[in-house]
């Protein structure tokens, strides 16, 4: 049966969206990351899809639906080595018999990155690799080289944020308003969501406001000042809700403009870049601490987004910070990945990469 749209008494001509995740996630207290005043509930989009989710496969239900993205034509789109983005696009383009095409750029090889540039490799997905974020441009440039125009993929932004994949999270913090009036839990003065691209955290602080629920929106950086700031934040924001305009939002909301609709609701957002450590899928120790314990409170985090956000939260709470109900946004699809990989994934690795994760000692995972 086809899901409902939370937005659609927002708007005119809600565009098309592809069912690909299971919604509403799971609400559940936390009890284990409590302080005294401050009582937390995980929001579990680590259970948006039995393929791939996280909070990724948000954003693809509307892009995937709507072009450029909707037709056969291969998608190009560009990340670290272990991208969650670009896993996750591999798998729902695999299940749909299409094609990835991906720059990337070299991160930390941890065993989690690992794994997944063996999934990325193992769905067919191809790759053209280059060492460091700011050479990405050459990536670009032998991409073009190396494929006729015809053949070259539709370029999709990173982390899959366009401003209509923000409806995505629009519908989650929309969701969640709707937890909150069912009684699933209490209305949260505060939220904490890891920011990469910022289409997470600007989507939900719109859906947030649309639904009326005042809570301040705390944005734990992966990224760099120079790579995540407010600037990109409030184009992000305002990209979102220039897609939710073009969708027929009703006239009086659409009249506040994204900052007027944000304060009319009382929710506010802040950028917190202290758990980012020595730069973007460093790991940290504080970071690893945090996955550790989320372990043992059944949450599968990892190092470079959520494992810091949760840092970032449980700092704030030892600090009192933090007060009343808090909801931690837990954006990592749990799936365990290993089955996709397939024998032989090692020889599709781009050369110059291949010899960079030998010099630094990276076992590569082998197919279960
Ligand atoms: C697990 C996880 N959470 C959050 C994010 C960041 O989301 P956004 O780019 O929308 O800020 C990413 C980005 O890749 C991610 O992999």
């Amino acid at each position: 049966m086809k899901r409902e749209h939370h937005l659609s008494p927002f708007l005119r001509n809600p565009p098309a969206r592809l069912d690909l995740a299971s919604l509403p996630t799971p609400v559940e207290r936390a009890p284990w990351l409590d302080a005294p005043g401050a009582a937390v509930y995980v929001k579990r989009d680590d259970q948006t899809s039995r393929l791939y989710g996280g909070g990724k496969v948000r954003k693809l239900e509307w892009l995937l639906a709507n072009p450029p993205y909707d037709d056969r034509r291969p998608i190009v789109s560009v990340g670290g080595i272990g991208s969650h983005h670009l896993v996750a696009l591999a798998l729902h383009l695999q299940a749909q018999g299409r094609e990835l095409h991906a720059w990337v750029f070299d991160q930390v090889p941890t065993r989690h990155t690992l794994d997944d540039l063996a999934v990325l490799l193992s769905t067919g997905a191809k790759l053209w690799a280059v060492p460091t974020r700011p050479a990405l441009p050459l990536a670009w440039l032998a991409y073009r080289t190396w494929n006729r125009p015809e053949q070259a993929g539709v370029y999709m932004p990173p982390g899959g944020t366009t401003g209509l994949a923000c409806l995505g999270f629009v519908e989650a913090g929309l969701e969640l308003a709707q937890q909150v009036k069912d009684g699933v839990l209490p209305a949260p003065q505060a939220l904490y969501v890891t920011g990469g691209t910022c289409g997470s955290c600007c989507g939900l602080a719109l859906g947030l406001a649309l639904a009326g629920l005042p809570v301040r929106v705390r944005v734990v950086s992966a990224l760099e000042r120079l790579y995540l700031g407010t600037t990109l934040l409030k184009r992000t924001l305002g990209q979102a809700f220039a897609a939710l305009v073009r969708a027929g939002l009703r006239p009086e909301l659409a009249a506040l403009g994204p900052a007027g609709l944000l304060a009319r609701a009382g929710v506010t957002w802040s950028i917190d870049h202290s758990q980012v450590g020595s730069g973007y899928a460093v790991p940290t120790a504080a970071g690893e601490e945090a996955v550790a314990l989320a372990a043992s409170g059944g949450l599968s985090l990892e190092t470079t987004y959520t494992g810091k956000c949760l840092a970032a939260l449980r700092r704030d709470l030892a600090a009192g910070a933090v007060s009343g109900p808090v909801v931690f946004w837990d954006t990592h699809g749990a799936n365990d990945l290993r089955q996709h990989i397939v024998p032989g994934w090692e020889a599709r690795v781009p050369m110059a990469l291949r010899r960079r994760l030998i010099r630094a000692g990276a076992a590569l995972p082998a197919a279960t």
